[in-house]
């Protein structure tokens, strides 16, 4: 039995094969890139880049031809802008931002306040009680710096997970021993503070799948974003990570429900991480191409069916996945085929699975 979209979707292609003139202009041949499909609809399609990718210029020129939004994977973060007390060191991230490829592209700042980001002095600054003043200035100072410049903000990455037992449903983190959800709810306004015009969003993974664990992390979001939405705070929108893996259970329903709970909040969603491993699969390529793409695209269909969805960014463009590949390698050790282009920068299924949801997706308002 074939769905509603494959239906619409092959339906859809015969009708445009049908109408289709010989000369098919620039913006309707198969060739597009994921922005212009993208931008079609009223959404967005990013990519993050990292010091080591700027190096490559095949990179940046294939990012550029793809994309119309970029985020640091790394540079932005604490540890990176700040490893030493009041001694700020923007230069890994602004060679980024301002990389002459990428003018023309929208900045995207990944993240103001995580817990594995923390430096060590700042560490030493919760044990000495003193977190939470530490933490925004934190925001502030790199909320400010690229005030104007950074137009979207993961103001707050991973701070829930009901597991560790906390009542407010918090990560058992020094962040939340020093100052719980009023701490959160402050983060916010600070970075609201610094820079009234950037949207900010909160950021978290583990939301994608139907499990026990999965359905308990997605309601206590929903009761943190509620919390602040209770308490006035500047929070524009959640991003749903998006690292996928094939062979997890995936229900249409399950997400699409938390979508549609996250739009009723009045927020906006982007997924701001996708990539998709392929852990459990056979090393032969093509098999493994096939299925990253059925699986990201049954992900992505469900997401660009829900009109708050604004966007998709994926964490990296081209294989390999470094990041993948050390957190959750394979057990034959070789490298994942996570990402929408090889390490050739040539399109896999994975960037024809994209291209495929993006032209399914409805326009935007
Ligand atoms: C990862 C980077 O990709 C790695 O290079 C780094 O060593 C650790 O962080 N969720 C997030 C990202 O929000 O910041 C993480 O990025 C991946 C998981």
């Amino acid at each position: 039995m074939i769905g509603r979209r494959q239906f619409l979707a092959g339906a859809g292609a015969l009708a445009l094969a049908a109408a289709r003139p010989s000369a098919v202009p620039a913006e309707e041949d198969g060739e597009a890139s994921l922005a212009t499909r993208a931008r079609r609809k009223g959404l967005s399609f990013g990519t993050s880049v990292s010091t080591a990718e700027l190096r490559l210029p095949a990179l940046r020129a294939a990012v550029a031809r793809e994309a119309d939004l970029i985020v640091a994977q790394n540079e932005l973060k604490w540890w990176n802008t700040e490893a030493r007390r009041g001694q700020p060191t923007y230069g890994a991230a602004d060679a980024i931002m301002n990389a002459p490829e990428f003018e023309a592209l929208t900045r995207r700042g990944h993240t103001a306040v995580w817990y594995r980001s923390i430096p060590d002095w700042a560490k030493a600054e919760f044990s000495a009680g003193r977190g939470e003043a530490a933490t925004l200035k934190r925001v502030r100072d790199i909320v400010a710096h690229y005030r104007g410049r950074i137009v979207e903000w993961d103001v707050v990455n991973e701070a829930v997970w009901p597991a560790d037992g906390r009542p407010d449903g918090l990560r058992d983190t020094p962040l939340a021993a020093a100052g719980g959800l009023d701490l959160m709810a402050d983060c916010f306004r600070a970075a609201h503070e610094a820079d009234p015009d950037a949207r900010l969003y909160y950021n978290d993974y583990a939301v994608e799948y139907a499990s026990p664990g999965e359905d308990e992390h997605r309601a206590a979001i929903l009761t943190f974003l509620e919390a602040m939405k209770r308490r006035n705070v500047p929070i524009h929108g959640f991003g749903v990570q998006g690292h996928l893996t094939v062979g997890n259970r995936f229900r249409e329903r399950v997400f699409a429900r938390f979508l549609a709970d996250l739009a009723a909040l009045d927020l906006k969603i982007r997924i701001t991480e996708m990539d998709v491993s392929d852990q459990r699969l056979p090393a032969d390529f093509a098999l493994r191409d096939g299925k990253v793409a059925d699986h990201a695209r049954q992900f992505l269909d469900v997401a660009f069916d829900q009109p708050a969805v604004v966007g998709l960014v994926t964490w990296g463009l081209a294989d390999p996945s470094p990041w993948l590949d050390a957190e959750r390698a394979r057990p034959d050790r070789l490298p994942q085929r996570a990402l929408p282009l090889d390490r050739d920068f040539a399109r896999k299924p994975l960037w024809t699975a994209i291209a495929r949801s993006l032209d399914g997706a409805a326009k935007r308002g």
